[in-house]
């Protein structure tokens, strides 16, 4: 990961992606180049479309589950957030625990300072101390929560974005972060009818498909391309079988374009596959859950069972049955 450490680094490795995305079959670009400023501030929006039903769901389990979680977790834990620490969820969850410290871990070192100074405004006697990394990986943690029982928060069904194989790798590599013993409240997604999964994923307003064609508009912007992002429209499509969302962006007409020096070109039809969110039956959570190392003792849904949160132990390896 040394090549994302600094911004010269960051644009590598998205010129990388980039050019490989277009080079294979099916076309694919990873979704976590989604999250330039402006596609930051576009998934805000989604978070806030009456289709887009995740975030408010999971937001209204924490606030009326509240006495519940903090009675399965108890207080004093280090609570380890993995990922953007601007979310609206996490003064809920601080407010509801008794925590004795918070760890936002985010790659993004600009938007983690900002979004940690604005918590320690919130909770003034909390112990705030933001760490900058890769947290698919094995983070070592600030020596001072050493001897702090941990609890890793990790909401907004982000797990979803992973396919099972490297949800499981990241899983395993939260444990190995968080230690043998410690708590993971993570948010994850419900299957449900294919209606209200499309329409969270391609509202009438259109702010997810100007989100998804903002990869192209990114790609222009960074890496010196002229795609004509006219010619192109968003797609989300529930694939059953793998039990997730896809996005997609379809080429309407014939186009050729370059980036970074490269030409490419596309025929009408022809896509380019953005992102997957993987949604999750109750035992089927559970399961991804064992298979990364951690056994679910407890978990909180909404009246209508669309979206979970699940609290689970990291457990110590064993092999007998
Ligand atoms: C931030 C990954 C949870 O998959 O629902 C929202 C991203 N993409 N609309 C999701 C997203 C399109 C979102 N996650």
């Amino acid at each position: 990961m040394a090549d994302i450490e600094n911004e010269a680094g960051v644009d590598r490795a998205f010129r990388r992606d980039v050019l490989a995305g277009f080079e294979s079959r099916p076309r694919a670009i990873p979704a976590r180049w989604f999250y330039d400023r402006r596609g930051s501030e576009l998934f805000e929006d989604i978070t806030d479309l009456p289709e887009y039903y995740p975030t408010r769901v999971e937001r209204s389990i924490l606030d009326t589950r509240s006495s519940d979680i903090a009675a399965a977790v108890g207080p004093g834990k280090a609570v380890v957030e993995f990922g953007s620490g601007s979310s609206s969820k996490t003064p809920l969850l601080l407010n509801a625990i008794q925590p004795a410290a918070y760890v936002p871990i985010d790659i993004s070192g600009d938007f983690l300072r900002d979004s940690a100074k604005a918590l320690s405004g919130d909770f003034p006697g909390l112990d705030v101390r933001p760490v900058e990394a890769d947290f698919t990986q094995p983070v070592s943690l600030p020596g001072e929560i050493d001897g702090i029982p941990k609890l890793g928060f990790f909401p907004g069904s982000t797990i979803g974005n992973f396919i099972p194989p490297s949800a499981v790798d990241f899983l395993r590599a939260m444990k190995a972060t968080l230690g043998t013993g410690s708590l993971l409240l993570i948010g994850m997604d419900r299957i449900k009818d294919e209606e209200t999964l499309v329409r969270a994923y391609d509202d009438s307003a259109g702010v997810t498909a100007a989100f998804n064609l903002n990869l192209l508009e990114r790609i222009n912007r960074e890496l010196d391309g002229d795609i004509p992002i006219a010619a192109f429209r968003h797609r989300a499509i529930w694939n059953d079988m793998l039990a997730r969302i896809e996005m997609h962006i379809e080429a309407q007409s014939d186009v050729g374009f370059t980036v970074a020096g490269q030409s490419f070109a596309m025929a009408t039809g022809d896509t380019i596959h953005t992102e997957n969110s993987h949604k999750y039956g109750p035992r089927d959570a559970r399961i991804l859950l064992r298979a990364g190392g951690w056994t679910v003792t407890e978990e909180w849904t909404d009246p209508e069972d669309q979206f979970a949160l699940l609290l689970a132990e990291a457990q110590p390896k064993r092999t007998a049955p």
